[in-house]
């Protein structure tokens, strides 16, 4: 692994299990988990979905800022929202502290995953799978490694995320 690359991002649509697995990789490893939505909500006092009311560009902002703040830190878990990585300067804030992990998921599947709570501003269940295609270009550039999650448990994904981070640590090792 290249020097300062210590940290695990989670990346990919709503849906995709990125807190879960992040959870679950948290408990494995004993590294602080990070969520930038769940940060974001603590700091504002208020959910995502009041944050978007007042217009999407101001949760832009507010995930911006708080990515810059995680992307200080090394050795923790990071999961970012489903929009962060279509921001080039996410990405390379995010790729400059570790590996990107982009979990994919089907619409299909995320449609079954994700609450119809109305927490999730930009998830319409018709529109998923267009959305996903028109978003999918920008996940898989934004990637260094694709892990499927189609049918299997948050451990099963975190398990597997962790063998290939394991790895490329050793890899680094001189
Ligand atoms: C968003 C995904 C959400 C949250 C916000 C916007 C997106 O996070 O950041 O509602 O643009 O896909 P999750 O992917 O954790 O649901």
């Amino acid at each position: 692994m290249q020097r300062g690359k210590e940290n695990i991002v989670l990346s990919g649509f709503m849906g995709s299990g990125k807190t879960s697995v992040g959870n679950e990789l948290s408990h494995l490893t004993g590294m602080p988990f990070l969520d930038t939505d769940a940060l974001i909500e603590e700091e504002a006092g208020e959910r995502v979905h009041q944050i978007f009311s007042k217009g999407e560009e101001e949760f832009r902002a507010l995930e911006r800022e708080k990515i810059e703040e995680v992307c200080r830190e090394r050795g923790v878990v990071v999961a970012v929202g489903g929009g962060a990585v279509l921001e080039p300067l996410n990405v390379r804030r995010l790729k400059e502290g570790g590996i990107i992990y982009y979990l994919e998921v089907s619409a299909e599947e995320a449609i079954k995953r994700v609450p119809a709570d109305g927490t999730r501003p930009l998830f319409d269940p018709a529109k998923a799978e267009e959305l996903l295609k028109e978003r999918k270009p920008a996940y898989a550039r934004a990637a260094d490694v694709i892990v499927k999650t189609d049918g299997r448990t948050p451990l099963e994904v975190a398990l597997e995320v962790l063998g290939d981070w394991k790895r490329r640590k050793e890899g680094s090792r001189v």
